[in-house]
């Protein structure tokens, strides 16, 4: 019954994301094509998307839209107000997660262990407390963009010169020193369940813009070739995360285990990449699960709520 209803796979959109999202709805929508689901796929741009959420009826909107705009609540907030059904996390879960500085009051709240960390909103020099070498990130950017380590306050003084606006803050965190890791999660609720873990190496300093968007910069190992404790440990902080932050039908936790063995959660992906060759779907292949499936499952998690 559920292959009747109209779905429209939305990607595209107007963040730095744009591009990969792109590829993200192609690959979704051919799979619930394959899947024989009456899915249509529309490139979402700031032009056409009043025409598009007014004049279509979907039953279930597939969202693919990364980054900012379309992973931050607001598109989640404009499908909530026509009364349409959407894949993914909702408003309050979606705009928690793309904002850096409260995300880390969320894991302190919950207990999460995360990096020590400073909220930079105005003139550093008021503060000589920092700790270097320390990782700066805006608040509310995605895919590495204008994340830089410093070694020291010159570095922190150059940054903020070059970035030259400080009006949405950025967060300062201890640089940690260790293997990168990351966790998908598909489900909502106590369905929710973690995928196997997946080690992210990169070749650069830390996984940066390039490391991200360049084929051969960053090696990708799953199941990460770690003891098995680690490995449930973080399956059980991406898990607890995912739950506490309310997200729903899938997503992704990045984490950061120290040469110590200590693990800091980094953030919650709530809109991750859906390529084929994307992290989320190599995981859910690792544990047997094909692409084609891994879409109907997350698709059939948002039909619940029709
Ligand atoms: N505290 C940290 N210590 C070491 N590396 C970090 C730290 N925070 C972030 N990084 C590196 O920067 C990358 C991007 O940071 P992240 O917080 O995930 O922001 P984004 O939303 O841009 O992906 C991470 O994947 C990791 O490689
Ligand atoms: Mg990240």
């Amino acid at each position: 019954m559920y292959k009747t209803l109209k779905i429209g796979v939305f990607y595209g959109g107007w963040s730095s994301e744009r591009e990969v999202s792109v590829r993200s709805g192609k690959n979704v929508l051919n799979a619930l094509l394959r899947k024989n689901y009456n899915a249509t796929g529309i490139d979402i741009t700031r032009n056409n998307i009043k025409d598009i959420v007014c004049s279509h009826t979907f039953d279930t909107v597939f969202l693919l839209t990364h980054g900012k705009g379309g992973e931050d609540g607001t598109i989640q907030g404009l499908l909530e107000s026509l009364n349409i059904n959407y894949t993914g996390s909702d408003v309050t879960a979606s705009a928690l997660c793309m904002d850096k500085i409260l995300t880390k009051y969320f894991f302190s709240g919950n207990a999460l262990p995360t990096a020590p960390y400073h909220i930079i909103d105005s003139d550093p020099l008021e503060k000589n407390n920092y700790r270097f070498p320390a990782v700066i990130k805006p608040r509310r950017e995605g895919s590495s963009v204008g994340v830089s380590v410093l070694n020291n306050m010159n570095d922190l003084h150059n940054y903020l010169k070059e970035q030259n606006n400080c009006s949405e803050g950025y967060l300062l965190e201890d640089y940690i020193k260790g293997r990168e890791f990351t966790c998908g999660i598909i489900g909502t609720g106590n369905s929710a369940m973690a995928l196997p873990v997946l080690e992210i190496r990169p070749k650069n300093q830390f996984y940066d813009y390039e490391a991200k968007y360049t084929d051969g910069m960053t090696n990708f190992i799953v199941p990460a070739e770690i003891q098995h404790e680690l490995s449930n440990k973080i399956k059980e902080l991406s898990l607890n995360a995912y739950r506490a932050a309310g997200c729903r039908d899938f997503g992704r936790v990045d984490s950061i285990v120290s040469d110590e063995g200590d693990i800091y959660l980094l953030e919650i992906n709530t809109l991750p990449g859906m390529t084929n060759l994307s992290d989320l779907p190599m995981e859910a292949k690792a544990d047997g699960m094909c692409y084609d499936d891994l879409v109907e499952h997350i698709l059939l998690s948002a039909l619940k709520r029709l």
